[in-house]
């Protein structure tokens, strides 16, 4: 088939590499000239592993364009794919969407053919109907249904392993307006074997949400029975493994530490809880998941207080600044409010990542920023933030370490706390 992405960010390049990879044409559209200039020559703009090689091998089957004409004119499905950013109070900023809506209706005014628009963007259920829907019409002067199909069919990609989730998910998710949409998008996805689930579109997008909402609640849930278990000390691992295996249960999200952050949950949290006020509904788990993972971090620096008491005028290290290992995303990383909370201390603080130094200097400009991890363990005490790969071939002997991630060699340190275990 021949496909428009519209936005070139991580969901829409990995989307449009994938589809690229399975054998359809791609056009990607962005703003950005100098992004459509660097996709266009194999070059992906951001840091996703896989993705370089992707858009390199399959350069005769994706480009990229500013102009939404040209994109769509041979294509038969257009991807929503814009950015969902927040508002100040948390709310969902549907700025992109609109203005993208309205610029593929534009388009599909002078098209012959059924178009079908799919949402993959994260917006809140009623967003695709009450919001797209009216602007799609209005703009190209086509009725939804008939001239033009309606589908939403959100993401769940990981950052760092975003192909792998696009290429071997564990379910697809479509929502659609019509039947004929419906149709089309199972013909697309035919290849895949894992179960197809065919919603409406505002089941489609809550879908997401709630899935989002679980997977954060599941990470503060286990913080919270980590929390007891450091008091009892009871190592909170044991007791996640003695879960997981319980099928209703799974294992995979119940690793304690310092709690998540990311370009989605945070957001997806915030707008859930937001939109839940403006309809007056209570959502106290989605609250208390959002409220453990504000004070899980400072549970660090308190156990960091236990063994160096006055924090002023000391070198304190911090190992990883990225949100999670292997990205350079410092979006919501927990390691921001320890650093917060470490100057305010007055502590001196010498920071290593392997991948997200230069955004984070961007936030903090004068911390010391080390050229290797080696160098952080020459401080005062060291504290673990994100669990990269080599940090567990550090030598901790002699060193006081406060570990937020679980990093089993650091248990050779002098003093060793986990933060939940
Ligand atoms: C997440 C969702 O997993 C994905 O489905 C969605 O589409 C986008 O948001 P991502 O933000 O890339 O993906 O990161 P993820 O791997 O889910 O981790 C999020 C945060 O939770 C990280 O800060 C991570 O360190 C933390 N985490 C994860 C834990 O603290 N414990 C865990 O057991 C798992």
């Amino acid at each position: 088939m021949r496909l428009t992405i519209i936005g070139s960010g991580y969901v829409g390049l990995v989307t449009g590499a994938c589809f690229a990879k399975l054998g359809h044409t791609v056009t990607c559209v962005d703003i950005d000239p100098e992004k459509v200039q660097k996709i266009n020559k194999g070059v992906s703009p951001i840091y996703e592993e896989g993705l370089d090689s992707l858009l390199l091998t399959y350069q005769d089957r994706i480009s990229a364009t500013t102009d939404y004409n040209k994109a769509m004119e041979q294509s038969d499905i257009t991807f929503l794919c814009v950015g969902t950013p927040s508002l100040k109070n948390g709310g969902i900023d549907l700025r992109y969407i609109k203005e993208s809506t309205q610029q593929i209706a534009s388009t599909l005014k002078n098209k012959k053919n059924r178009h079908l628009v799919v949402v993959k963007s994260t917006v809140l259920p009623g967003t695709t109907q009450q919001i797209i829907l009216p602007l799609l019409e209005q703009f190209s002067g086509k009725k939804v249904g008939a001239d033009i199909g309606l589908a939403m069919n959100p993401e769940f990609l990981k950052e760092g392993v975003a192909i792998k989730d696009f290429l071997e998910p564990d379910r697809i998710v479509i929502g659609s307006y019509d039947e004929k949409s419906r149709t089309t998008l199972r013909e697309l996805y035919k290849t895949f074997s894992c179960p197809l689930v065919e919603t409406s579109l505002s089941a489609a997008e809550m879908i997401k949400y709630a899935s989002n909402a679980f997977l954060a609640t599941k990470i503060s849930f286990i913080n919270e029975i980590g929390n007891l278990c450091k008091k009892l000390d009871i190592d909170t691992y044991d007791v996640a493994t003695g879960m997981g295996f319980d099928k209703r249960i799974g294992r995979p999200f119940l690793d304690s530490g310092i709690g998540w952050g990311g370009s989605c949950f945070p957001k997806d949290i915030d707008a859930l809880l937001a939109w839940a006020k403006e309809l007056k509904e209570p959502a106290r788990i989605i609250e208390s998941t959002r409220q453990v993972n504000a004070d899980q971090p400072l549970r660090l620096v308190e156990l960091l207080k236990k063994h160096v008491p006055k924090l002023k005028g000391k070198t304190i290290g911090v190992l990883g600044l990225a949100f999670k290992p292997n990205t350079d995303d410092i979006r919501d990383s927990r390691a921001i409010p320890i650093v917060k909370e470490l100057l305010k201390h007055g502590a001196l603080v010498k920071a290593y990542d392997p991948q997200a130094m230069e955004n984070f200097k961007k936030l903090y400009p004068s911390l010391t920023y080390c050229s290797t991890a080696d160098e952080v363990l020459t401080a005062d005490a060291v504290l673990i933030t994100t669990k990269w790969n080599e940090f567990s071939t550090l030598k901790y002997q002699g060193k006081i370490v406060i570990d937020g991630r679980r990093l089993e060699q650091a248990k050779n340190a002098k003093i060793y706390e986990g933060v939940c275990w």
